[in-house]
């Protein structure tokens, strides 16, 4: 199990770009893997649960080439995907298996999805349920967790209202949609990020979108698509939280995804305080990008607005560390979603913001922690969870003594190379 060390921080500057978003590498591949053509992309990923997606892939028969950063898919249009002969491993990736499940649900053949042991404790139940709508077979151990054993073949429409927000089940309904014979409809209770949709449009699908109410027509071909993937926002959020929190610092972070599903959190600290400019705003692909500028901030009192939450649910460990920072502290309610993450993220950031000396109150739907806390270090696990991991390697830069996470090759999950660039960034 490997341990890591992270000393208190004096600065933090410089000027960087960041790994592909692992949500829209995740579409990109998935849907260009049933498109009619080669797709291209740059700045793909390397993390492990992009790697699963494309793993799964190859095991249907996709042929892809990786060469330096750049990927290439040739797409099998619906009807291409063939029988794997070994079982779908996705490995800790939830977005792998909820989209590819819709995928699966399309094909006339019968596939196994199968996980690490996190995966296997996450719900199923939701995808599996509408996914039998559309009239395919779905087996799952107690009908709610991996492995999941899908017959696929021909499918209905359906009209669906997600009882969650879940970009993840309405992704699945989407591509499931997609092959589906009639228009399908879903609609969300709240907005979550919307990567497919715009994955879909700028392929070529009929997709309409208002007021949380999406309608996709089944049955209309996708064709091959150019993309550069913008960096990660949620694995940037770890930086801008370093440079907010650390006096005299400024970053600049280039070529960043600012989908406004996925900036809640830029929101939220602009909205307390933080000195963070965009600009460079552009468009790439139908997705926001602009490059980022943060500096050393105070701020006031972060609470999450329940409405918002799906906009930052990934940037939640990471805005309770910079929280015992801001004078009011931070607060979010409403967010139990967060306990079904790759890990019960409520529970290991409670227990590791303990361990390293700051007051927190538990909830069971989210925290409090009061404002102005000195973080005075001590050991850390990761829970597993790359996320957890990386917010408390910040939390080391912002400690009197130092943080030791224990378990941090989680981090490889989506941000291999963060150790190597926050010794860059970073002057102690
Ligand atoms: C994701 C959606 C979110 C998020 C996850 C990635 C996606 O999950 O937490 O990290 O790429 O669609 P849910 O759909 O379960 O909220």
């Amino acid at each position: 199990m490997k341990t890591r060390e992270i000393h208190p921080a004096r600065r933090v500057r410089g000027e960087t770009s960041l790994p592909g978003d692992k949500s829209l590498a995740h579409r990109f591949a998935l849907v260009a893997s049933v498109a009619d053509g080669v797709s291209r992309a740059d700045n793909f990923p390397v993390g492990a649960d992009c790697a699963s997606t494309l793993r799964c892939l190859e095991g249907l028969g996709v042929p892809i080439i990786r060469r330096n950063g750049t990927i290439e898919i040739e797409g099998r249009g619906f009807g291409g995907l063939v029988a794997p002969n070994r079982d779908l491993d996705a490995g800790n990736s939830g977005t792998t298996v909820r989209l590819l499940s819709g995928i699966l649900v399309g094909q006339s053949f019968s596939s196994t999805l199968v996980g690490d042991a996190s995966l296997g404790s996450r719900p199923m139940g939701r995808i599996i349920e509408p996914l039998r709508r559309f009239g395919a077979d779905i087996q799952a151990d107690d009908d709610s967790h991996l492995p999941l054993r899908i017959r696929g073949g021909r499918l209905r429409a359906i009209e669906y209202r997600l009882p969650m927000a879940s970009a993840q089940v309405k992704s699945a309904i989407l591509l499931a949609g997609l092959q589906a014979q009639g228009t399908t409809v879903v609609t969300e209770p709240t907005r979550t990020r919307d990567h497919t949709e715009i994955a879909l449009r700028e392929s070529g699908a009929r997709i309409r979108v208002s007021d949380g109410r999406i309608e996709i027509d089944g049955g209309v071909p996708i064709r091959s698509r150019s993309v550069s993937i913008p960096g990660d926002v949620s694995s940037a959020a770890f930086l801008i939280a370093a440079a907010l929190a650390i006096p005299n610092s400024e970053l600049r972070l280039t070529g960043l995804g600012v989908n406004p599903t996925r900036t809640g959190c830029l929101s939220l600290l602009e909205r307390v305080g933080a000195r963070i400019v965009l600009d460079k705003l552009r468009n790439d692909g139908g997705e926001p990008v602009a490059n980022i500028l943060a500096r050393s901030s105070t701020l006031s009192m972060m609470k999450v607005h329940p409405s918002s939450i799906p906009t930052l649910i990934d940037e939640v460990p990471i805005l309770a560390v910079l929280g015992t920072r801001a004078t009011g502290g931070f607060e979010i309610r409403g967010a139990g979603e967060l306990r079904l993450k790759e890990s019960d993220r409520i529970e290991a950031v409670v227990k590791n913001l303990r361990a390293i000396g700051v007051r927190v109150e538990e909830f069971f739907d989210g925290l409090r922690i009061p404002g102005d806390q000195k973080i005075e270090g001590g050991t850390v696990s990761s829970f597993g969870d790359h996320r957890i991991a990386m917010a408390f390697a910040i939390a080391g830069l912002l400690s009197k003594s130092g943080v030791t996470i224990e378990d941090v090759g989680c981090v490889d999950i989506s941000f291999p190379g963060f150790f190597e660039l926050l010794d860059r960034l970073v002057e102690h």
